[in-house]
């Protein structure tokens, strides 16, 4: 990025926040950054800045629906970190903050970043906390087979699972210009939830859990023309997401079939609307189970109605809320949240939140310089 244009953001941003915030002084501000930039081709935002921006990013995330809350999340600013172990020690904070005796709180960690002339970070894994997934010789799936790939390359490490199906995966941190380093989660930090549904005691037998802090670690959050490629973030669980993708879907935990069969349902055909049925019924569990633990967890029809909220609430400060619908409306009963009924524009707004090369995956880490991946036995070359 040329200097005029990183300036042009930082003036961007810079005026949003003194804006919104009611601050003055934002012309002083300006020139100390642009100064800044002259001399050493970036600036550092201070940690007020980084707080209001992450919370903009928040709110400008197309594909979230929890953004009612955006004000609320509570910040970290871990940018003097100068170690994997210190992030990773780091790490468990924010998952103990977080996670808060199951009281979640929205939770975003800001680690160091090159672009503000620090040695980056990166957390290879998509969430801090997510199950391994392992082929048997048979070829059959053991845990989360979205996990199959990063499992792998957690093993090539020299991690090894117990191989069941909830298995939670190291944390694997990699400093600029070092080696990738993993660490063990310890078990007390992570708080699970046992799947049990309030009619039918069999569900308990078939053994599903579901982890409680959703942890987003491989996204990039972008403010004022700086990019931190390591800030964890979390908010906490919408229903579906749990029962109707992670264990529902079949490229998942694939898990109305047997659900369909303690119902006695017929599966030969499709059109008896057992896979319908056996989704409900795996819904009323995980809200169930979620409730009775007293771990936070949002339904989708109470989703629906305060991302509407937020939307109105967006309209009478002249802001026009921007959304992607198909990631808004939820994977199941569509039609009867109000979001069904609605469009939007989608635009991306800045700060944000967005995709990144992965450094472990080698092709991807081609594009990321002084993030080489280590040589990886499954990968081509
Ligand atoms: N859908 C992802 C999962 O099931 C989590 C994405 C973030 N979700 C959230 N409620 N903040 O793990």
């Amino acid at each position: 990025m040329s200097l005029s244009t990183l300036f042009e953001q930082a003036q961007e941003f810079l005026q949003l926040y003194y804006f919104e915030s009611n601050l003055g002084g934002v012309e002083k501000r300006l020139d100390e950054v642009q100064a800044e930039i002259m001399r050493s081709g970036t600036y550092c935002l201070t940690e007020e800045e980084l707080s209001y921006g992450a919370k903009l990013a928040w709110r400008n995330s197309n594909r979230c629906m929890g953004r009612l809350f955006w004000k609320s999340l509570k910040v970290r600013d871990r940018r003097t970190l100068t170690t994997a172990r210190e992030v990773f020690e780091d790490a468990l904070e924010h998952l103990e903050s977080a996670t808060n005796g199951g009281k979640i709180r929205a939770t975003l960690t800001a680690y160091p970043t090159e672009e503000e002339g620090n040695r980056g970070f990166r957390i290879l894994n998509k969430q801090l906390i997510r199950f391994a997934g392992y082929t048997k010789p048979t070829g059959e799936v053991i845990g989360d087979p979205d996990s199959l790939e990063f499992t792998k390359y957690c093993m090539s490490l020299g991690w090894e699972g117990k191989k069941t199906a909830f298995d939670v995966l190291p944390l694997v941190i990699q400093r600029e210009g070092e080696p990738a380093s993993w660490f063990v989660i310890p078990e007390e930090k992570v708080l699970r939830v046992a799947i049990t549904h309030p009619e039918y005691a069999w569900m308990e037998e078939l053994g599903l859990q579901w982890y409680a802090v959703p942890v987003i670690s491989d996204m990039r959050l972008e403010i004022g023309g700086i990019s931190f490629p390591c800030a964890p973030f979390n908010g906490w669980y919408m229903l579906t997401e749990i029962a109707a993708r992670n264990l529902g879907d079949v490229q998942r935990y694939n898990m109305l079939p047997e659900i369909a069969k303690k119902l006695n349902l017929d599966t030969r055909q499709v059109k008896t609307l057992w896979k319908d049925k056996a989704m409900l019924v795996l819904q009323e569990a995980v809200l169930h189970s979620f409730q009775a633990k007293g771990v936070t967890l949002v339904d989708h029809h109470t989703a629906s109605e305060q991302f509407l909220e937020f939307c109105k609430q967006e309209d009478a400060k002249g802001r026009t809320v921007q959304a992607d619908w198909a990631w808004i409306v939820p994977p199941a009963s569509g039609s009867t949240l109000g979001v069904f009924h609605q469009e939007w524009d989608n635009q991306i707004l800045s700060p944000n939140f967005h995709y990144q090369p992965a450094p472990w995956k080698q092709e991807e880490a081609d594009h990321i310089p002084n993030f080489t991946a280590g040589k990886c036995p499954f990968s081509a070359n």
